[in-house]
């Protein structure tokens, strides 16, 4: 091997060790008061721990060039016991564990007290296989956690079924999400049924808590870090933390009236209550004829605010009509519309996600993928497909056009909102 190719080669190994390029998980790069404190408990032990790996190898280096055997070299003094380095090597790694000790010790106890009685809580709830997050006005999200910067937050966490760990490296340390379960029932007692997160303080012991403030404005990735199923590696998080000024602008177009920008409020009333008449513009919107005046209509008030996704307003018109009279309504709440179920991720504001499933990138194309087959995007997820069952509920035998339309649709919510939104 020459010398240029053994260069190279060292060259490609110490970039890969490097690992150059994006490290959106990375947990030295500290982003929140808590994962500063870890971080420097991090350099403090690092630093010590080079010094030690230095005397060391110092000393060992030192010693086998000394002390090395020579052909005309006496016997060396043998000694037995020496009281000195006894206590040498007993003393100093006792001085370094505590000298470590101290400060972590300090650590743990500092970031697991809420910073103050003002602070932002949020209910984080796991789910098989996606995060469910709730504020105290009644603001639900799911997969993208929006955070004010600068505002000190705790999140308490249970889960609706197994084992979870909610870990954002950037933020600070992994905190499992448990689940809840009965009390035992106590003699002469009645059981107590589960709680859930509305039956809030009286069960404060049943959840963990993280408490932190961010500090810089970002998108911050995280993963589920305790194996939860068959899917536990792609229930991926996302934490938008924004400026306090943006994130009330974010719950204000969670709110409405903007959210469901398509949900002219004429054309939803009109549809509500003339099922015969939506059916019929459905039909003429999927066969691409907008002969139908109130679809005609329809698309002049999304063109007026701005359609997004390349499928044209018809079609999205089409797609907020199939999801609100398909089996989707059963699971899914879009803030300000007829969908109000609570058993999936709530998906009000669905086109600012950072993802699809909590881990493609949110697009019209991943959207349909999903809602075609979900289980073939993340295996086990509870949500039926066109043709296959899901969590209970029979396929929804949604057509090729219906289901590009209902993601069409899902990608439009939030992103022609006129102002306020993002
Ligand atoms: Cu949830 Cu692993």
């Amino acid at each position: 091997m020459s010398l240029r190719s053994r260069l190279a080669g060292a060259a490609l190994l110490l970039a890969s060790v490097s690992g150059c390029g994006e490290h959106p998980q990375s947990s030295i790069l500290p982003k929140s008061d808590f994962a500063e404190s870890i971080h420097s408990l991090y350099v403090l032990v690092f630093w010590i721990t080079l010094v030690i790996l230095i005397l060391v190898w110092g000393a060992m280096a030192y010693i086998l060039v000394r002390f090395r055997a020579r052909p005309d070299a006496p016997r060396p003094r043998q000694i037995r016991g020496h009281l000195g380095m006894e206590l040498a090597w007993t003393a100093l790694p006792a001085v370094i564990v505590i000298a470590i000790a101290i400060p972590t010790i300090n650590t743990v106890f500092r970031t697991q007290r809420a910073a103050g009685p003002d602070i932002l809580m949020i209910d984080v709830i796991g789910h098989q296989f996606w995060w469910e997050f709730r504020y105290p006005d009644g603001v639900v999200t799911a997969n993208d956690l929006h955070l004010p910067v600068g505002v000190p937050v705790t999140l308490r966490m249970r889960s609706a079924d197994v084992i979870h760990s909610f870990w954002v490296p950037v933020l600070g340390g992994k905190r499992d999400l448990n689940p809840q379960v009965a009390e035992p029932a106590a003699v002469g007692r009645p059981p107590q049924t589960p709680p859930n997160s509305d039956q809030g303080p009286g069960q404060a012991g049943k959840f963990n808590y993280l408490h932190f403030t961010v500090r810089e404005a970002g998108v911050y990735r995280g993963q589920c870090a305790e194996f939860c199923g068959q899917s536990h590696s792609l229930m991926g998080v996302h934490v938008v933390a924004d400026s306090p000024f943006e994130f009330a602008a974010w719950k204000r177009a969670w709110r409405g009236p903007s959210v469901d920008s398509l949900a002219a409020d004429s054309a939803a009333i009109a549809g509500a209550a003339n099922p015969q008449a939506a059916q019929a513009r459905i039909a003429a919107a999927a066969g691409g004829q907008a002969s139908d005046t109130a679809v005609v209509q329809d698309s002049a008030v999304v063109a007026a605010s701005g359609a997004i996704g390349g499928g044209g307003a018809a079609r999205i018109e089409l797609g907020r009509r199939t999801f609100h009279s398909a089996a989707c309504v059963a699971c899914h709440t879009i803030q300000g519309t007829n969908a109000q179920g609570q058993v999936g991720p709530n998906l009000t504001l669905f086109g600012q996600r950072q993802s699809v499933a909590g881990w493609l990138e949110n697009n019209p194309d991943n959207l349909v993928k999903w809602i075609t087959a979900p289980q073939s995007v993340k295996p086990a997820a509870k949500m039926p497909g066109v043709s296959v069952a899901g969590g209970g509920f029979p396929a929804t035998n949604l057509s090729t056009e219906q289901v590009r339309a209902v993601a069409e649709y899902l990608y439009s919510l939030g992103r022609s909102a006129p102002e306020g939104a993002r």
